[in-house]
């Protein structure tokens, strides 16, 4: 029985519907519909159910194009994008604005306030008196925690929103923003909010030789280190954001927040939720603007007490000379080439995809991305072919279709950087086993690659891509493969993959570096510390640790 009508007729509705909502009614007029006549029950059924997904793919990608993903997402790009400054929304001091991209597109999808010196300045003053006379200077541990909860509970509210966000800005898809960018974000604050309250000082008994017989009362208190300016990335926008504000809050801080020029839009999106949760004006400002003059006058001014990096080494290195003028305290998380070892005697079938993963998530735009692969001789052919097939199964595409698993580079820059590095490698005489190039459409689009024939000679091996590059290498036993592992101006993360437990245990204990994943990769938790030894940085983000980064210690002593 012919019922070709039917899917014609769920086709046309559900088009047209769209297309009213969307204001497209011109150029969806042209949908030929013909092949759907005449065709049977059976294909009737399907091309109902094809229909339907049709649309619903063709209103997702168009509605990225006309900002109607979800109400509440058009309405905040649909106005303009200014700095939250002592519990007000304003523009640049100047005036000027600087335009924010859509990666996967290269079309810009907002403008920004470009702030500059007299805008952090506004923004320290404001962080200053709340730090000094506001209501967060006065207000218990219990009730600062309560807000800072309350955060985490917005952030998870919001979680497909703000997931959308990163996607348009940052190009990561949008699957994975939602499920690990989000709620990584709202666990932060929610694993900070219950420090707030068990921030404690020791009590020491203590000698004092000099003064025999004398009888002391000696306590620690642990104290806000007063105003603090961070400095975030591009790769991780809002949960970044979380990583630096939630410990700092916890800590009675208040903070005046650079945001990466690349990719803004999250953290204001959380400005707002932050001014919704109730958290007083002042206590947390987010100044949008360049590195060079906004972040350059955040890192120097006199009135900050502390500044907190993520970012370059290159950068981190100008803002430690920056923060000298006040000596200002100063914590750090910073580059990285991170070794990742695979043992011959390791299940392979976890540790291809796990290798893969360790170079390939986020793009590789991650600071502790396992770039430089150590593979022991005898299954080096089998592990780099295993990763290079891994790197095939990869979709490369708009983070906004559902088919994708990797996104564009965040910007022409990264791209650039990037590309050249592929070209450095070729001609110091690696070999691309995949990838090795770039996508011709328009976007930041790199292919997944995996380079052999490499040495630690070459620029590929000892610089940081931050792309989805991994060179990998043959090793032939223990000693040598520790040095070689360290053999890196870089020490933030290690991987090891073996059968063998306590081998295992032996290298992570060898390896320079501030975090070593034992059969896994890229694990991360509010409660485990994360930093760098050598030039990947000072202190450590996340855990408890973090909050050393935020604390002064005052030691009071009273003569009995
Ligand atoms: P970057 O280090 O220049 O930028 C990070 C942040 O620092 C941004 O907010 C930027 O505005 C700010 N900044 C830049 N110059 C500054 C200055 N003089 N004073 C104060 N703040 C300043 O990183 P960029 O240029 O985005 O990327 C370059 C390379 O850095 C990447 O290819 C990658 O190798 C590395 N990188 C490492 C990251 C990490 O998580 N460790 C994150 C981002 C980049
Ligand atoms: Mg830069």
């Amino acid at each position: 029985m012919n019922c070709g009508l039917v899917p014609e007729i769920v086709l046309k509705v559900a088009v047209s519907c769209w297309a009213k909502r969307n204001g497209f009614v011109e150029c969806v007029s042209d949908v030929d519909t013909s092949g759907w006549l005449d065709v049977s029950w059976l294909e009737g059924f399907r091309g109902v159910v094809e229909a339907i997904r049709f649309c619903s793919k063709l209103e997702f990608f168009m509605s990225i194009v006309t900002g109607s993903v979800s109400e509440s997402l058009r309405s905040f790009l649909s106005k303009p994008k200014q700095m939250l400054i002592d519990g007000e929304w304003a523009d640049a001091v100047s005036g000027q604005t600087f335009d924010v991209y859509n990666p996967a597109t290269a079309q810009v999808i907002a403008q920004a306030a470009e702030g500059g010196e007299p805008d952090i300045d506004a923004a320290v003053k404001a962080a200053r008196a709340a730090f000094e006379t506001g209501p967060w200077s006065t207000m218990t541990p219990s009730e600062r925690g309560k807000l800072i909860w309350k955060v985490g509970d917005l952030i998870e509210q919001h979680n497909d929103e703000l997931a959308q966000l990163e996607t348009i800005d940052n190009g990561k898809p949008f699957s994975v923003a939602r499920v690990a960018d989000v709620p990584l974000s709202a666990d932060m604050f929610r694993y900070m909010a219950g420090w707030a309250t068990k921030i404690e000082g020791n009590t020491i008994p203590i000698s004092v030789p000099y003064a025999p017989g004398a009888q002391f009362n000696a306590l620690t208190l642990r104290e806000p280190v007063g105003v603090v300016g961070q400095i975030i990335p591009w790769n991780f926008p809002l949960l970044m954001a979380a990583w630096k504000l939630a410990p700092a809050l916890t800590c009675g801080c208040t903070v005046v927040l650079k945001v990466a020029e690349q990719t803004p839009l999250s953290a204001l999106r959380l400005g707002e939720l932050i001014q919704e949760a109730g958290v007083p004006a002042g206590v947390v400002n987010i100044v949008t603007g360049f590195g060079e003059t906004a972040g350059a006058a955040l890192a120097a001014h006199d009135n900050v007490d502390k500044v907190a990096f993520t970012g370059s080494t290159e950068v981190g290195k100008l803002i430690v000379k920056a923060a000298a003028g006040n000596l200002k305290k100063v914590s750090l998380e910073l580059g990285g080439k991170s070794p990742n070892v695979i043992f011959k005697d390791a299940d392979l079938a976890a540790a291809i995809p796990g290798a893969a993963n360790a170079i390939f998530f986020n793009h590789g735009q991650c600071c502790c991305a396992g770039s430089r692969l150590y593979v022991e001789q005898e299954v080096f052919d089998e592990v780099s072919a295993g990763i290079a097939e891994q790197a095939k199964q990869i979709h490369v595409g708009d983070g906004f279709d559902e088919s994708t698993t990797m996104g564009p580079l965040v910007s022409q820059e990264q791209f650039d950087r990037v590309t050249n590095y592929l070209d450095l490698g070729r001609s110091a005489g690696a070999q691309m086993i995949c990838g090795g190039d770039s996508i011709d459409r328009d976007g930041y689009f790199v292919n997944p690659t995996v380079m052999v024939e490499t040495s630690e000679s070459m620029q590929v091996v000892q610089e940081e891509i931050f792309g989805p590059v991994v060179a990998a290498m043959p090793f032939q036993d223990s000693d040598d493969l520790i040095a070689r592992a360290n053999d890196s101006v870089y020490g933030l993360a290690a991987g090891v993959w073996s059968r063998d437990g306590a081998k295992a245990h032996r290298v992570a204990k060898a390896m320079r570096a501030g975090t070593v994943w034992i059969n896994c990769y890229n694990v991360f938790d509010a409660a485990l510390p994360f930093g760098g030894y050598k030039q990947s940085g000072w202190g450590r983000e996340m855990g408890h640790e973090v909050l050393n980064n935020y604390l002064e210690t005052k030691a009071i002593c009273m003569s009995l």
